[in-house]
């Protein structure tokens, strides 16, 4: 990231509800919290849309149980990553998506989509980064023996989980674990973690400094 100081305040197309999208390629756990988050009232956003690059994602299935917009979208018809982002873009864009949530999906996003998206592209990724990066966060973590894992809520950049961090949260290996007890709870903070950090953005409290987020 360069040394860009940009607040979200002034990311929404008007003072509407903040319209958000969620990308998931799985069972979509995630973006099942949002949902749940938004119909307490904990948080005041709308899920415009949810894209998927799996057509059997259960993610797909959990948005039409909830009326929201959900689309597949098959990355075998394009010819190259950009393509692809090119096509989601244009969906997110007819859905006047304000911010865009990657919550499990498996897909590394071109330049051009992280570059529309700056400061507006949100990824949860199960691991206290930058330890454990890619795609076996709670494998990797898990077989290294670490005490404390966690989750991280960062910005996207252009690396593999590498954007400015929003938020972390702690999830201490107790001496009774086993990786299924281990992942069980982890995702439950990730599913305290996610919609909190969604809250500050629509709240417009996220103020990003170059590495730093400074929360307002
Ligand atoms: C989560 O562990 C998330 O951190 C990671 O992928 C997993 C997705 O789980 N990026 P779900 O599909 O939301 O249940």
């Amino acid at each position: 990231m360069a040394t860009s100081s940009s607040s979200n305040k002034n990311n929404k197309t008007s003072s509407k509800i903040t319209n958000i999208a969620v990308l998931a390629s799985g069972k979509g756990t995630n973006l099942q919290s949002i949902i749940d988050k938004i119909e307490s009232g904990y948080l005041d956003a709308k899920i415009a849309i949810v894209i998927s690059d799996k057509a059997d994602a259960i993610a797909l299935e959990r948005a039409k149980k909830h009326k929201i917009a959900a689309m597949f979208l098959d990355s075998k018809k394009a010819t190259s990553r950009e393509e692809y982002d090119k096509t989601v873009v244009k969906h997110l864009e007819k859905y006047k998506v304000d911010v865009v949530v990657l919550a499990g999906f498996m897909r590394l996003l071109s330049k051009y989509f992280v570059e529309k998206y700056k400061n507006r592209l949100i990824n949860i990724h199960p691991s206290l980064l930058p330890s454990f990066p890619g795609i076996h966060g709670y494998e990797d973590a898990w077989e290294y023996g670490v005490k404390v894992s966690g989750c991280t809520v960062h910005f996207v950049d252009e690396g593999c989980d590498t954007g400015p961090i929003i938020l972390q949260k702690f999830n201490p290996i107790k001496d009774d674990d086993t990786f299924e007890s281990f992942k069980e709870r982890g995702l439950k903070i990730e599913h305290e973690a996610l919609p909190e950090a969604l809250k500050l953005f629509c709240e417009g409290r996220l103020k990003v400094e170059g590495r730093k987020v400074r929360i307002l």
